[in-house]
C-alpha cells in the first residue's frame, strides 16, 4: 500500500511543476500540452487522483480534498493563462498598449452654427460685399422707436397689423428691425447704406407658418437721388446670389406706414420653379420681403430735409428664407434645440 506521505510529496511536487511550467509557456500550443500532460485523461493529476483509493482509508478524506484544490488552482490558473494568450494574439501578438493604427477613427463631437445663424450670416455677407454696414438696435424698444417715428399714427389700425408684446410703460419688444433705421438716422447724416440684423417678437398664435419670436434683417439707403430702381437692383443681385440665376423676383404693391410707395417682394418657387406646387400653395410664387422708398415723413421726424435725400428699405425673414433654402416645412423646429434636427445642417 503506497504511503500517504508518498503521495502529498507527489501531489505537490506536481503542483508546484505545473505551476511553473503554465508560468513559463505562452504558446497556445504549448499550453494545451501541459493540460494534456497534468490534466488529460492520463495526465499526472487524473493518475494521482485515481490512486486515491488505494491510500488507507483515514488518510483518504483530508488527502482527498487537498487533491481536489490542486487540481482546480491548476485548471484555473491554465484557462487564465490561455485567455490572456488569446487576447494577445488577437490584437497582433504585440502586446499590452499595442495601438492599432489601421483601425478606424472615433469621429468626435464637432459644434456648428444653427441654420438661423447659417443663413442670417450669408444674407449679411451678401450685403456686406454690395458696400452695406452692419448696425445693430435693442430688442427691447420704446413705443416711439417702434411705431411713432416710423410714422404709425395713434390710434391707427396699422399698429395691429403687428401683434405687439407690450412691457412696463411705454416699452415693448421689437415687432421689427425697422427702428434701428430711426436710431440710425438721428446719430448720422446721409450717405448711409446700412443692414441691421436681429430678433423681432409678434404676439401671435404659433403654428407651422407663424412663431412668437423671428429673425429679421433690415437694409435700408439713403443719399441724395436714391430710386426704386436702386432697389429693384439691390434686392435683385441679392435674391440670385443666394437662390440662383434663375430665380424670378416680382414686386407687388402693398403699404407700410413708413415707405411710400411700398412693395412685397416674391420670388419664383425655388421647389417647382413656379410651376406650383405645395410649398407655394399652387401659386408659383413666394414672398420673401417687404420693401419701399422711405417716407418723406420718418425723414422731417428725424430732420432730413425730404426735398434733398431721398432712400430706400427693405425687411426680410431670416426663418422664412431658411425655410426655403433647406425645404423646411415648420418654422417651430428651428426654436426645438432638437439635436436631430440641428445635427443636418
Ligand atoms: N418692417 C416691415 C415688417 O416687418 C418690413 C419692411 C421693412 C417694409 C422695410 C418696408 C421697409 O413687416
Amino acid at each position: 500500500m503506497p504511503s500517504a506521505n508518498k503521495f502529498e510529496q507527489d501531489l505537490k511536487q506536481t503542483q508546484k511543476e505545473a505551476l511553473l511550467t503554465i508560468e513559463q509557456t505562452s504558446e497556445l500550443e504549448g499550453l494545451e500540452q501541459i493540460r494534456i500532460k497534468y490534466l488529460g485523461r492520463r495526465g499526472i493529476i487524473t493518475s494521482l487522483l485515481k490512486s486515491l483509493k488505494d491510500l488507507p482509508e483515514k488518510e483518504r478524506p483530508a488527502l482527498g480534498k487537498l487533491s481536489n484544490q490542486i487540481k482546480s488552482q491548476v485548471e484555473q490558473v491554465l484557462i487564465k493563462r490561455i485567455k490572456e494568450q488569446k487576447e494577445q494574439e488577437a490584437v497582433g501578438g504585440k502586446g499590452e498598449g499595442f495601438f492599432d493604427y489601421t483601425l478606424p477613427g472615433r469621429k468626435g463631437w464637432e459644434g456648428r452654427a444653427h441654420p438661423l445663424t447659417q443663413i442670417n450670416e450669408k444674407i449679411v455677407k451678401i450685403f456686406y460685399g454690395m458696400g452695406f454696414e452692419v448696425a445693430k438696435g435693442p430688442d427691447v424698444e420704446t413705443d416711439y422707436y417702434n411705431f411713432s417715428a416710423l410714422n404709425f399714427p395713434l390710434d391707427h389700425p396699422a399698429r395691429d397689423m403687428q401683434d405687439t408684446f407690450y412691457l412696463k410703460g411705454d416699452l415693448l419688444l421689437r415687432t421689427h428691425t425697422s427702428p434701428v433705421q430711426v436710431r440710425v438716422f438721428e446719430k448720422r447724416k446721409p450717405p448711409i447704406r446700412i443692414i441691421t440684423p436681429g430678433r423681432c417678437y409678434r404676439n401671435e398664435a404659433i403654428n407651422a407658418r407663424s412663431f412668437c419670436t423671428f429673425l429679421q434683417v433690415e437694409g435700408f439707403y439713403v443719399d441724395t437721388d436714391v430710386t426704386f430702381a436702386d432697389l429693384k437692383g439691390v434686392l435683385s443681385a441679392f435674391v440670385w446670389e443666394l437662390f440662383g440665376k434663375d430665380v424670378a423676383l416680382r414686386f407687388r404693391a402693398s403699404f407700410f406706414p413708413f415707405t411710400e410707395p411700398s412693395a412685397e417682394v416674391d420670388i419664383s418657387c425655388v421647389i417647382c420653379g413656379g410651376k406650383g406646387c405645395s410649398v407655394c400653395k399652387h401659386r408659383g410664387w413666394l414672398e420673401i420681403l417687404g420693401a419701399g422708398m422711405i417716407d418723406p415723413e420718418v425723414f422731417k421726424t428725424v430732420g432730413y430735409d425730404p426735398e434733398k435725400y431721398s432712400g430706400y428699405a427693405f425687411g426680410m425673414g431670416v426663418d422664412r428664407i431658411a425655410m426655403l433654402k433647406y425645404q423646411i416645412d415648420d418654422i417651430r423646429l428651428f426654436y426645438e434645440d432638437d439635436l436631430k434636427f440641428l445635427r443636418q445642417f
